[in-house]
């Protein structure tokens, strides 16, 4: 029988008692030992906040999208470029005036085509010059790089572009000419973002294009004066003498 005394308590209870109060201890100095920790200072390199994730990246290129149609990249053949009327209507020698092209410039002509233009501004840049020749289609590039050997024009590179990306490189061109071309990029705002680094100081962008609703081998002017904005673009000149070339404007730009 279990009789408890009240002034000697029995041997396992005063066990069970010790055993609380050690327990309890332990739990005072864990508790204070996480407080102390909370109060450390920061250290002095916090781990840096982490680059943008890949979804915020895809929100940037969301935002760049078009909402408009675009014309499918001619892909026919490359002799209807060549009309010798062309020279005189498009007024080749002003385009290149405008957009500042002379010896020893160093040029872009994306949407190359046969190397129409290519050639053109090969000949004013002169050796001390270079000339970009910017495709999306290979087999155009092959064209122009057999017509720059057969012309003796050693002052053109051909470059395979991306869709939404010409690839130049950075701060390499001081003008840039999209002839007929702009009405068939898929992503205009997102190419003409990735123009700009390849944009020299002071380099200007010529459109040359002719109105339409972007499916139809055309685009309205004022959207690309729009897009090219939304890209960083300034509009510094615009001009109509183009239109004897079936094409309706010209637009002069410059990277803000
Ligand atoms: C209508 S042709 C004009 C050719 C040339 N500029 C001319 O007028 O003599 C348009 C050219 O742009 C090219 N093109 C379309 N989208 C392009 C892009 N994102 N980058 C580079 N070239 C592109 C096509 O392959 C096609 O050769």
């Amino acid at each position: 029988m279990n009789v408890r005394d009240e002034g000697n308590p029995e041997p396992g209870l005063l066990l069970h008692l010790l055993l609380r109060s050690v327990l309890s201890l332990h739990l005072a100095l864990a508790l204070l030992g996480c407080a102390v920790a909370n109060q450390q200072p920061r250290p002095a390199n916090p781990i840096p906040s982490p680059r943008p994730s890949a979804s915020t990246e895809t929100n940037e290129r969301s935002s760049d999208r078009i909402d408009r149609s675009t014309s499918e990249p001619y892909s026919g053949s490359l002799s209807i470029f060549e009309d010798p009327k062309r020279e005189d209507r498009l007024q080749v020698n002003r385009v290149m005036d405008i957009l500042g092209i002379k010896t020893g410039s160093h040029v872009a002509d994306v949407g190359a085509g046969s190397g129409w233009f290519t050639v053109r501004a090969a000949k004013r840049v002169g050796s001390g010059g270079l000339v970009y020749a910017v495709e999306i289609n290979s087999e155009y590039l092959k064209h122009i790089d057999k017509r720059s050997k057969d012309e003796n024009l050693s002052n053109i590179r051909t470059i395979l572009g991306k869709e939404d990306d010409p690839l130049l490189p950075e701060k390499s061109v001081d003008a840039v000419l999209l002839l007929k071309t702009y009405h068939e990029i898929g992503e205009p705002v997102r190419w003409l973002r990735r123009m700009r680094p390849a944009m020299r100081e002071g380099a200007l962008l010529g459109i040359i294009d002719r109105t339409g609703k972007g499916d139809d081998h055309g685009i309205d002017r004022d959207l690309v004066v729009k897009e090219a904005q939304r890209a960083g673009f300034v509009l510094v000149e615009q001009h109509d003498f183009v239109r004897p070339d079936e094409v309706d404007y010209f637009l002069v730009f410059h990277a803000r």
